[in-house]
């Protein structure tokens, strides 16, 4: 089992260079399949997620070539078959293979996806989709079978701006005859860089970014180059590490427009913060402010920085209320920030959290991805030596976390134990 040991109260200065999105990838990587040709991916993230991902690819017999940058998924050889449990829960975006095969075989069957323990993750919006587009959905206990003779583009509203069903249903609709509307369609940025792949591969879809898509089905799509754009859920990590203990540190390779919810509520607190084309330079002052924040739709605050977050309200003077109302399970850091010295009293989906306060260090359990990247921030920013146990979440979504955050002076260790 892994660990991390950190001891806090280093100054970080220096450059992150951030990583391909995750959530990007891991729906790039199943889109690919739907080519008859090869693609190649670059800026794929070195993270566990990817190497869960292309174990499917190898599993359903498409050859994939990984270096540390790229990916090249050659498609031509692989079969459709049923994809097992041992595959699919290793993820939770391992359910974006339900609507790639669907799309390109007409028939999909898996186990219900895995994931960070965050709330109910029903899929009930996805099977609405296909089914629009002419399948039938069986469910037999954790199994999931979508089946149509023919897929035919339809009118879908989403009743939840779904980032995984607008994506799904993408992936499903792109070789469906005729023309589907996505309306109330999530707007992420990692849509828009979804939809611009499959474009690039042949595929008619406009609208992506706006809350109405069009996709015009097509018979067939072909291999392409194609970029992931740059992780904005790394980039506010590290952008909140720096507010608790960054000198001019220097978030490097990133979209700041993608960041604009987060920058806007650093600002208010009172970070320092120096935008650049693709940089942000941030340095951590010692009279922060309280704020208000609350978790929504892109381009709303992200739902994966609030728990990070919380770790900087800890350091505003007054009381901060942060509400969560994406994901209903999202408060399990909360207990491990109090036992580092943190105040905060859950109030149904908001956190009171009283400052500015001082952390010191702990043994500390990892319950999930960003719960994970809050321990960290909190451990980087506590006095003492901090333990936190279960980092295999951490490590599913954060490239080289353990590297970035030495090379800017920061005593982090992952030890085997
Ligand atoms: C994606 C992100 C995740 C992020 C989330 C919200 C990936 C791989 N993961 O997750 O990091 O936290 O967006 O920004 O991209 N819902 C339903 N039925 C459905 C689908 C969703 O009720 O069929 C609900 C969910 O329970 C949740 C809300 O809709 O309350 C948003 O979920 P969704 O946008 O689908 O999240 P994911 O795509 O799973």
């Amino acid at each position: 089992m892994k660990i991390l040991e950190i001891t806090g109260g280093k100054t970080l200065s220096g450059t992150i260079k951030i990583s391909g999105a995750k959530n990007s990838a891991v729906a790039l990587i199943p889109a690919a399949i739907l080519a008859d040709e090869e693609s190649k991916i670059f800026n794929i993230p070195e993270i566990t997620d990817i190497d869960a991902l292309c174990d499917i690819l190898s599993f359903l017999g498409a050859k994939t070539t990984r270096d540390s940058e790229s990916i090249v998924i050659d498609p031509s050889k692989m079969k459709n078959k049923e994809i097992s449990d041992k595959f699919s829960r290793k993820l939770r975006a391992s359910y974006y293979f339900l609507g790639a095969l669907l799309g390109k075989y007409k028939k999909a069957s898996m186990y219900f996806p895995g994931g960070c323990s965050i709330g109910a993750r029903p899929i009930d919006l996805h099977l609405k989709g296909f089914e629009a587009l002419g399948a039938k959905v069986k469910v037999k206990g954790n199994k999931y079978t979508v089946e149509a003779k023919k897929l035919v583009g339809a009118p879908i509203y989403l009743d939840i701006a779904s980032v995984g069903a607008t994506i799904n249903i993408m992936l499903a609709a792109v070789k469906a005859e005729g023309i589907t509307t996505i309306d109330n369609a999530a707007k992420e940025p990692e849509i828009v860089n979804v939809a611009t792949f499959l474009n690039n591969m042949g595929a008619h879809i406009t609208g992506a970014g706006t809350s109405r898509i069009k996709i015009v089905g097509v018979e067939h799509l072909h291999g392409c180059f194609h970029e992931v754009i740059p992780d904005r859920i790394e980039a506010g990590t590290y952008l909140i590490i720096g507010a608790l203990c960054g000198k001019k540190l220097k978030i490097d390779n990133i979209i700041p427009e993608h960041l604009d919810s987060l920058i806007s509520k650093m600002k208010e607190i009172g970070v320092d913060i120096e935008i650049g084309a693709d940089y942000i330079v941030v340095t951590k002052k010692n009279d922060y402010k309280q704020v208000s924040a609350q978790t929504a739709v892109y381009p709303g605050f992200p739902t994966d920085l609030q728990q990070p977050f919380c770790v900087l309200l800890t350091k505003c003077k007054g009381t901060s209320n942060m509400t969560e109302t994406i994901w209903e399970n999202r408060f399990m850091h909360v207990p491990y920030l109090i036992s580092m010295g943190a105040d905060i009293i859950i109030n149904g989906d908001t956190l009171n959290i009283k400052g500015p306060t001082n952390l010191h260090a702990a043994e500390v359990v990892a319950t999930d991805l960003r719960a994970g990247a809050a321990l960290v921030a909190a451990a980087l920013s506590a006095e003492g030596t901090t333990r936190i146990n279960n980092v295999e979440h951490i490590l599913r979504g954060y490239e080289k976390i353990v590297e970035k955050l030495q090379n800017v002076g920061a005593k982090i260790e992952s030890l085997e134990i």
